[in-house]
Protein backbone atom coordinates (compact mmCIF):
# COMPACT_ATOMS: atom_id res chain seq x y z
CA UNK A 1 0.00 0.00 0.00
CA UNK A 2 1.11 3.75 -0.96
CA UNK A 3 0.61 6.20 1.37
CA UNK A 4 1.02 9.92 1.69
CA UNK A 5 1.46 11.48 4.99
CA UNK A 6 0.76 15.07 5.91
CA UNK A 7 2.48 17.57 8.37
CA UNK A 8 0.03 16.06 11.05
CA UNK A 9 1.13 12.67 10.72
CA UNK A 10 5.60 12.79 10.19
CA UNK A 11 5.72 10.94 13.24
CA UNK A 12 3.93 7.88 12.34
CA UNK A 13 6.72 7.56 9.10
CA UNK A 14 8.70 4.85 11.13
CA UNK A 15 6.31 2.93 12.42
CA UNK A 16 4.78 2.62 8.96
CA UNK A 17 8.03 2.12 7.53
CA UNK A 18 8.69 -0.66 10.02
CA UNK A 19 5.76 -2.47 8.50
CA UNK A 20 6.75 -1.86 4.87
CA UNK A 21 4.57 0.56 3.93
CA UNK A 22 5.64 2.80 1.19
CA UNK A 23 5.36 6.19 1.81
CA UNK A 24 5.38 8.12 -1.46
CA UNK A 25 6.44 12.13 -1.76
CA UNK A 26 4.95 14.88 -3.03
CA UNK A 27 6.40 17.98 -3.83
CA UNK A 28 5.05 21.11 -2.49
CA UNK A 29 6.01 24.89 -4.13
CA UNK A 30 5.19 28.49 -3.31
CA UNK A 31 4.24 31.18 -5.78
CA UNK A 32 5.80 34.38 -5.19
CA UNK A 33 2.39 35.49 -3.31
CA UNK A 34 2.51 32.48 -1.12
CA UNK A 35 -0.04 30.26 -2.36
CA UNK A 36 0.99 26.80 -2.39
CA UNK A 37 1.44 24.29 -5.45
CA UNK A 38 1.19 20.39 -4.78
CA UNK A 39 2.79 18.20 -7.63
CA UNK A 40 3.39 13.77 -7.47
CA UNK A 41 6.66 12.69 -8.00
CA UNK A 42 5.20 9.56 -9.50
CA UNK A 43 2.57 8.09 -11.36
CA UNK A 44 -0.37 7.15 -9.64
CA UNK A 45 -3.12 6.48 -11.86
CA UNK A 46 -4.98 3.25 -11.23
CA UNK A 47 -3.56 2.68 -7.71
CA UNK A 48 -4.47 1.97 -4.52
CA UNK A 49 -3.38 4.55 -2.09
CA UNK A 50 -3.88 5.55 1.57
CA UNK A 51 -3.76 9.52 2.74
CA UNK A 52 -2.62 9.60 6.93
CA UNK A 53 -3.39 13.25 8.18
CA UNK A 54 -5.26 14.90 11.18
CA UNK A 55 -6.84 18.30 11.26
CA UNK A 56 -5.21 20.12 13.74
CA UNK A 57 -6.11 23.23 15.63
CA UNK A 58 -3.65 25.46 12.41
CA UNK A 59 -6.16 24.92 9.40
CA UNK A 60 -3.44 24.38 7.71
CA UNK A 61 -3.24 20.60 8.19
CA UNK A 62 -6.73 20.68 7.05
CA UNK A 63 -5.84 22.05 3.66
CA UNK A 64 -2.91 19.77 2.69
CA UNK A 65 -5.09 17.08 3.51
CA UNK A 66 -7.95 17.95 1.10
CA UNK A 67 -5.44 19.56 -1.65
CA UNK A 68 -3.49 15.88 -1.73
CA UNK A 69 -6.70 14.09 -1.74
CA UNK A 70 -7.84 16.24 -4.69
CA UNK A 71 -4.40 15.85 -6.48
CA UNK A 72 -5.01 11.93 -6.22
CA UNK A 73 -8.16 11.91 -7.55
CA UNK A 74 -7.50 14.46 -10.29
CA UNK A 75 -4.00 12.16 -11.03
CA UNK A 76 -6.75 9.33 -11.23
CA UNK A 77 -5.94 6.71 -8.24
CA UNK A 78 -8.37 3.67 -8.30
CA UNK A 79 -8.93 3.63 -4.44
CA UNK A 80 -8.11 6.13 -1.80
CA UNK A 81 -8.55 5.35 1.42
CA UNK A 82 -8.20 8.36 4.28
CA UNK A 83 -6.97 7.76 7.90
CA UNK A 84 -7.59 10.74 10.17
CA UNK A 85 -5.77 9.99 13.30
CA UNK A 86 -7.02 13.15 15.43
CA UNK A 87 -10.05 15.12 13.85
CA UNK A 88 -9.50 18.53 15.44
CA UNK A 89 -12.72 20.95 15.87
CA UNK A 90 -14.71 17.73 16.50
CA UNK A 91 -15.92 18.95 19.80
CA UNK A 92 -17.54 22.38 18.06
CA UNK A 93 -20.43 20.01 16.98
CA UNK A 94 -23.02 22.39 18.03
CA UNK A 95 -23.71 26.01 19.33
CA UNK A 96 -23.13 26.66 22.59
CA UNK A 97 -24.13 29.79 22.85
CA UNK A 98 -26.52 32.37 20.85
CA UNK A 99 -24.59 33.14 17.31
CA UNK A 100 -21.99 30.23 17.63
CA UNK A 101 -22.20 26.83 14.59
CA UNK A 102 -20.81 24.17 14.55
CA UNK A 103 -17.36 23.74 12.78
CA UNK A 104 -16.47 20.67 13.34
CA UNK A 105 -19.57 19.49 11.46
CA UNK A 106 -18.50 21.55 8.04
CA UNK A 107 -15.09 19.57 8.57
CA UNK A 108 -16.81 16.66 9.33
CA UNK A 109 -19.13 17.40 5.70
CA UNK A 110 -15.52 18.13 3.93
CA UNK A 111 -13.98 15.36 4.76
CA UNK A 112 -17.31 13.44 3.78
CA UNK A 113 -17.75 15.40 0.66
CA UNK A 114 -13.86 13.60 -0.46
CA UNK A 115 -15.64 10.57 -0.73
CA UNK A 116 -12.96 8.22 -0.32
CA UNK A 117 -13.41 4.52 -1.18
CA UNK A 118 -12.60 3.93 2.94
CA UNK A 119 -12.53 6.56 5.53
CA UNK A 120 -11.62 5.74 8.96
CA UNK A 121 -11.52 8.62 11.98
CA UNK A 122 -10.01 7.53 15.23
CA UNK A 123 -12.41 8.39 18.60
CA UNK A 124 -14.37 11.44 16.15
CA UNK A 125 -15.63 12.67 19.40
CA UNK A 126 -19.82 12.54 19.32
CA UNK A 127 -22.23 11.01 17.41
CA UNK A 128 -23.27 14.42 15.72
CA UNK A 129 -19.84 14.16 14.14
CA UNK A 130 -19.96 10.68 13.34
CA UNK A 131 -23.33 11.13 11.21
CA UNK A 132 -21.72 14.28 9.33
CA UNK A 133 -18.88 11.99 8.27
CA UNK A 134 -21.36 9.78 6.38
CA UNK A 135 -22.26 6.60 6.55
CA UNK A 136 -19.10 5.45 4.84
CA UNK A 137 -16.71 6.77 7.55
CA UNK A 138 -16.15 3.84 10.07
CA UNK A 139 -15.22 5.05 13.87
CA UNK A 140 -11.84 3.44 15.17
CA UNK A 141 -13.24 2.56 19.00
CA UNK A 142 -9.42 2.89 21.29
CA UNK A 143 -10.79 0.29 23.68
CA UNK A 144 -9.64 -2.96 22.82
CA UNK A 145 -6.06 -0.88 22.86
CA UNK A 146 -6.63 -0.30 26.47
CA UNK A 147 -8.68 -3.13 27.30
CA UNK A 148 -5.46 -4.97 26.42
CA UNK A 149 -3.11 -2.54 28.10
CA UNK A 150 -4.63 -2.66 31.49
CA UNK A 151 -5.83 -6.61 31.53
CA UNK A 152 -3.57 -7.55 34.46
CA UNK A 153 -4.12 -4.12 36.39
CA UNK A 154 -7.46 -5.58 38.04
CA UNK A 155 -8.90 -2.62 37.30
CA UNK A 156 -12.25 -2.67 39.31
CA UNK A 157 -14.61 0.44 37.65
CA UNK A 158 -14.01 1.88 34.84
CA UNK A 159 -15.36 5.91 35.04
CA UNK A 160 -16.15 8.57 32.26
CA UNK A 161 -15.03 12.25 33.76
CA UNK A 162 -18.31 13.51 31.75
CA UNK A 163 -21.62 12.04 30.34
CA UNK A 164 -20.49 12.53 27.05
CA UNK A 165 -17.69 9.87 28.05
CA UNK A 166 -20.54 7.04 29.52
CA UNK A 167 -20.67 5.02 26.11
CA UNK A 168 -16.86 4.52 25.99
CA UNK A 169 -16.99 3.42 29.87
CA UNK A 170 -19.47 0.71 29.34
CA UNK A 171 -17.72 -0.41 26.02
CA UNK A 172 -14.47 -0.67 27.69
CA UNK A 173 -15.86 -2.18 30.74
CA UNK A 174 -17.38 -5.01 28.30
CA UNK A 175 -13.66 -5.69 27.45
CA UNK A 176 -12.30 -5.89 31.07
CA UNK A 177 -13.98 -9.18 32.90
CA UNK A 178 -15.12 -7.73 36.48
CA UNK A 179 -15.08 -4.14 36.24
CA UNK A 180 -18.16 -2.12 36.68
CA UNK A 181 -19.00 1.65 34.93
CA UNK A 182 -19.19 4.87 36.89
CA UNK A 183 -19.70 8.60 35.67
CA UNK A 184 -19.24 11.97 36.90
CA UNK A 185 -21.18 14.67 36.51
CA UNK A 186 -19.31 17.65 34.82
CA UNK A 187 -19.43 21.43 34.72
CA UNK A 188 -18.19 23.76 32.44
CA UNK A 189 -18.40 27.70 34.00
CA UNK A 190 -16.47 28.70 31.04
CA UNK A 191 -14.41 27.27 28.40
CA UNK A 192 -11.92 25.14 29.21
CA UNK A 193 -12.70 25.35 33.03
CA UNK A 194 -13.85 21.82 34.41
CA UNK A 195 -15.63 21.24 37.76
CA UNK A 196 -16.16 17.46 39.03
CA UNK A 197 -19.37 17.90 40.61
CA UNK A 198 -20.66 14.18 41.65
CA UNK A 199 -19.83 10.87 41.47
CA UNK A 200 -22.04 8.18 40.35
CA UNK A 201 -20.98 4.94 41.48
CA UNK A 202 -18.41 3.72 44.39
CA UNK A 203 -15.49 4.50 44.23
CA UNK A 204 -13.89 3.36 47.44
CA UNK A 205 -10.99 0.94 47.94
CA UNK A 206 -11.17 0.60 44.01
CA UNK A 207 -8.64 0.40 41.23
CA UNK A 208 -9.94 3.15 38.62
CA UNK A 209 -9.73 3.57 35.08
CA UNK A 210 -10.99 7.04 33.80
CA UNK A 211 -11.55 6.92 30.50
CA UNK A 212 -11.89 9.74 27.75
CA UNK A 213 -11.69 10.38 24.59
CA UNK A 214 -8.82 13.39 24.99
CA UNK A 215 -7.00 15.05 27.12
CA UNK A 216 -6.37 18.57 26.30
CA UNK A 217 -6.05 21.11 29.61
CA UNK A 218 -6.13 18.02 31.81
CA UNK A 219 -8.95 19.96 33.79
CA UNK A 220 -11.12 17.75 32.86
CA UNK A 221 -9.22 14.29 33.94
CA UNK A 222 -7.33 16.38 36.75
CA UNK A 223 -10.89 17.25 38.56
CA UNK A 224 -11.88 13.84 37.93
CA UNK A 225 -9.29 12.17 39.86
CA UNK A 226 -9.07 14.42 42.73
CA UNK A 227 -12.86 13.90 43.38
CA UNK A 228 -12.18 10.14 42.81
CA UNK A 229 -9.86 10.33 45.59
CA UNK A 230 -11.97 12.32 48.22
CA UNK A 231 -14.40 9.20 47.64
CA UNK A 232 -12.16 7.00 48.52
CA UNK A 233 -10.35 5.72 45.40
CA UNK A 234 -7.32 3.37 45.55
CA UNK A 235 -5.66 3.70 42.72
CA UNK A 236 -6.05 5.69 39.58
CA UNK A 237 -5.18 5.10 36.12
CA UNK A 238 -6.27 7.13 32.92
CA UNK A 239 -6.77 6.50 29.01
CA UNK A 240 -7.94 8.28 26.25
CA UNK A 241 -7.38 8.12 22.54
CA UNK A 242 -6.27 11.59 21.83
CA UNK A 243 -3.37 13.51 24.12
CA UNK A 244 -3.33 16.90 23.09
CA UNK A 245 -2.01 18.66 26.44
CA UNK A 246 -2.46 21.98 25.90
CA UNK A 247 -1.72 24.69 28.60
CA UNK A 248 1.16 23.06 30.66
CA UNK A 249 -1.07 19.74 30.79
CA UNK A 250 1.65 17.71 31.58
CA UNK A 251 2.83 19.44 34.16
CA UNK A 252 -0.75 19.80 35.61
CA UNK A 253 -1.26 16.63 35.64
CA UNK A 254 2.00 15.37 37.41
CA UNK A 255 0.60 16.73 40.17
CA UNK A 256 -2.84 15.37 40.29
CA UNK A 257 -2.87 11.79 41.90
CA UNK A 258 -3.00 9.33 38.73
CA UNK A 259 -0.71 6.64 39.02
CA UNK A 260 -0.67 6.61 34.76
CA UNK A 261 -1.67 8.46 31.58
CA UNK A 262 -2.01 5.65 28.64
CA UNK A 263 -2.63 7.95 25.12
CA UNK A 264 -2.16 6.66 21.54
CA UNK A 265 0.37 7.98 18.69
CA UNK A 266 -3.01 9.68 17.29
CA UNK A 267 -0.85 13.04 18.00
CA UNK A 268 2.92 13.31 18.81
CA UNK A 269 4.18 12.29 21.84
CA UNK A 270 7.41 13.64 23.95
CA UNK A 271 7.97 11.12 26.22
CA UNK A 272 7.35 11.08 29.69
CA UNK A 273 7.58 8.62 32.97
CA UNK A 274 3.93 8.53 33.35
CA UNK A 275 2.82 9.05 30.03
CA UNK A 276 2.59 5.57 28.09
CA UNK A 277 1.92 5.86 24.16
CA UNK A 278 -0.14 3.09 22.51
CA UNK A 279 0.19 2.44 18.63
CA UNK A 280 -3.47 3.27 17.17
CA UNK A 281 -2.46 1.64 13.99
CA UNK A 282 -3.30 -2.32 14.99
CA UNK A 283 -7.25 -0.77 15.01
CA UNK A 284 -7.31 -0.14 11.43
CA UNK A 285 -8.50 -3.83 9.65
CA UNK A 286 -8.15 -2.34 5.39
CA UNK A 287 -11.08 -3.92 3.89
CA UNK A 288 -9.13 -4.92 0.40
CA UNK A 289 -5.81 -5.97 2.25
CA UNK A 290 -4.85 -8.04 5.30
CA UNK A 291 -3.37 -5.89 7.70
CA UNK A 292 -0.10 -5.43 8.54
CA UNK A 293 0.80 -4.15 11.48
CA UNK A 294 2.67 -4.90 14.57
C1 LIG B 1 -15.16 16.90 26.18
O1 LIG B 1 -16.24 16.80 25.66
C2 LIG B 1 -14.06 15.95 25.86
O2 LIG B 1 -14.54 14.65 25.73
C3 LIG B 1 -12.96 15.99 26.92
O3 LIG B 1 -13.51 15.63 28.18
C4 LIG B 1 -12.38 17.37 27.05
O4 LIG B 1 -12.15 17.93 25.80
C5 LIG B 1 -11.10 17.35 27.83
O5 LIG B 1 -10.63 18.66 27.89
P1 LIG B 1 -9.73 19.16 29.09
O6 LIG B 1 -8.58 18.21 29.22
O7 LIG B 1 -9.28 20.53 28.65
O8 LIG B 1 -10.58 19.23 30.31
Amino acid sequence: MKYFLTASTRHLEPILRKNKAEIEQISCSRFSDNELSFQLKERMKGQSVTILASVLPNPNSLFELLAIAHLLRTNRVKNLTLIIPYLGYARQDRPTRAGEGATGIMVAELLKNLRADNLFVLEPHSPAIQRALGKNAVALNAAPLFAEYFKDKQIDMVVAPDKGAWKRAEWLVKLLPGAEAGWIEKNRPRPNQAVAKKLHGRARGKNILLFDDMIDTGGTIIKAAELLKENGAKAIYVAAAHGIFSDAAVKKLAKAPVEEIVVTNSLPQTEHPRIRVLNFLPLIKPKRKPAAWS
